[in-house]
């Protein structure tokens, strides 16, 4: 695995790679990686010849308040566990490198953006788009691998790759989940071992609100009210519970197959997102 910090050398590997035949897989992420991450790199390479991974902690998709300063960071480990993956590059742009100090362009995807994940973290989906799109401009990939995990921006980088014109293959890998049912995050590293332990409820109240709409109780407005008092039985704090067209984001009234519950709650400082598809 070649370890590059500049574009310009990320580039040329990619041309040769390129210039012999071979298709690019890409899986951008910002590090601390986990099962899930290495579920998408295994993703990449049986879609295409030559795999590029990102690391990059991403300051614009950061608010003021969140926790850009205490982000988990293990370059060397997270380097190890790629090169294990046979990962034929990986790319860790610095912050200098990606925003000049008068970096002024900002892409902005309207609707999609708007509801959960937008609604409590202002600016965060304009982040996204905008290192993603110049990701994308610097990796040139023909596919390119998000998680399930974060539907929301899932659906905003689709939009974003059909509006713009990318010609790039998205691919989507389920959510890896650890025994208990909590989605893998490399957030799950903050909470203490109680916090941890009750974090399970989670997952779990998702389950149930899926397993309801599965048996035909499909009105949008119980599903979410029972999935909050699931989540307050357990003293964890819903921050927002949406049932909605995973392509639009858009909320509806009645779960249809293929609808999406998803959630964020708060334990103490951590804050976790997830969501489920009704069968
Ligand atoms: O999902 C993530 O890890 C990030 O939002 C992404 C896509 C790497 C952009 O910074």
């Amino acid at each position: 695995m070649e370890t590059i910090r500049e574009v310009g050398a990320l580039r040329d590997l990619v041309r040769s790679a390129r210039g012999s035949g071979r298709t690019i897989g890409y899986v951008p992420t910002m590090g601390a990686l986990h099962e899930g991450h290495l579920s998408l790199v295994r993703l990449a390479r049986r879609e295409s010849d030559f795999t590029v991974v990102s690391i990059f902690v991403n300051p614009l998709q950061f608010g003021p308040n969140e926790d850009l300063g205490r982000y988990p960071r293990k370059e060397a480990d997270d380097a190890a566990a790629l090169a294990s993956e046979s990962v034929d590059v990986l790319y860790l742009p610095d912050a200098a490198e990606m925003y000049p100090p008068d970096f002024s362009t900002s892409v902005e995807v309207r609707g999609v953006s708007e509801g959960g994940e937008g609604e409590t973290r202002p600016g965060h989906f304009r982040g996204v788009a905008t290192v993603v799109a110049k990701l994308f401009l610097q990796v040139s990939p023909d596919v390119a691998v998000f998680g399930q995990k974060d539907l929301q921006q899932v659906s905003v980088v689709r939009r974003m790759t059909r509006d713009l014109d990318f010609p790039i293959r998205l691919l989507v890998g389920p959510t890896v989940r650890e025994p208990d049912g909590l989605a893998m995050s490399s957030r799950n590293a903050y909470l203490s071992p109680e916090e941890r332990r009750v974090a399970a409820a989670f997952p779990r109240a998702l389950f149930e609100a899926r397993d309801r709409a599965g048996r035909g109780e499909r009105g949008a407005a119980e599903l979410s009210e029972n999935v909050r008092r699931e989540l307050r039985t357990a003293r964890l704090d819903p921050d927002y519970v949406d049932v909605v067209d995973p392509e639009t984001m858009a909320p509806v009234e009645i779960a249809a197959p293929g609808t999406a519950l998803l959630a964020a709650v708060r334990i103490g400082k951590t804050r976790l997102i997830d969501n489920v598809l009704v069968p």
